[in-house]
């Protein structure tokens, strides 16, 4: 009874203004991708990891992840986040067919803790459908309209910073991708389309290190949390 993790890496990732996509933006002489499954593979939990990647970029994604003796496999990701996922995970139930749960994890967050990952899967297999790391925000929320004028303020003490890698179980993950691919919805993340299909979502305490590296700031800090902390 197996656990596999697909990393959505087919993006572009403008908002970092590097020459190359995102996953392959180096940190510490590596990729911020190769350090993602590193953890994911750290985690002691995981059998199999699927990459969706750039489709022009599928050999040098292989070869910059052949060194972490880590069981992977490499797929041309689709137009769009949901499709890319979508693609991952059929090719993960197809190499691994007793797939039980699966994980799914944004590349750009280079150094989730293994624990974090680990306390994502017992709570998938004590029973949760669908599990998501969170954090509780610090800043106040607006929501605003077109123009930017206050419509109201959100309680913050009910929102949640949603991280990855987010977990499911393996029928419900399927499901709620075919049910997305059918209304041709997307989604910013693979909860919301369990939570269309009426399945309860768990959160577990997600971790500040397992921030996302969106910015040039973020690879910034990243950077320093990585020479601060010996990650
Ligand atoms: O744009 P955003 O940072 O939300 O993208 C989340 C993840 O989805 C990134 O790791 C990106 O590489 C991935 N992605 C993908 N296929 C796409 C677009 C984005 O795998 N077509």
């Amino acid at each position: 009874m197996s656990v596999v993790a697909l990393v959505p890496a087919a993006g572009r990732g403008e908002r970092l203004g590097a020459a190359v996509p995102k996953a392959l933006v180096e940190l510490d002489g590596e990729p911020l991708l190769v350090h993602a499954v590193r953890g994911l593979w750290a985690s002691g939990c995981v059998q199999h990891v699927v990459v969706a990647a750039p489709p022009t970029q599928c050999d040098v994604v292989t070869a910059a992840l052949s060194s972490l003796g880590a069981a992977v496999t490499v797929v041309p990701g689709g137009a769009e986040r949901t499709e890319s996922v979508w693609l991952a995970l059929q090719a993960a139930l197809a190499a691994v067919p007793d797939t039980e749960v699966v994980l799914v994890h944004d590349a750009a967050r280079a150094f989730t803790p293994p624990a974090m990952i680990r306390s994502v899967v017992d709570a998938v297999r004590a029973g949760a459908p669908a599990v998501i790391p969170v954090l509780p925000l610090a800043d106040t929320v607006k929501q605003v309209d077109a123009e930017g004028r206050v419509l109201a303020t959100v309680d913050r003490a009910s929102l949640r910073a949603v991280q990855t890698p987010q977990g499911f179980e393996r029928g419900v993950l399927v499901r709620a991708h075919r049910a997305a691919a059918a209304a041709a919805l997307g989604a910013t993340d693979d909860a919301g389309l369990v939570e269309r299909l009426g399945e309860p979502v768990l959160t577990v305490p997600g971790h500040t290190d397992a921030m996302k590296i969106t910015t040039p700031f973020d690879l910034a800090v990243a950077t320093a949390l990585l020479t601060h902390r010996g990650l």
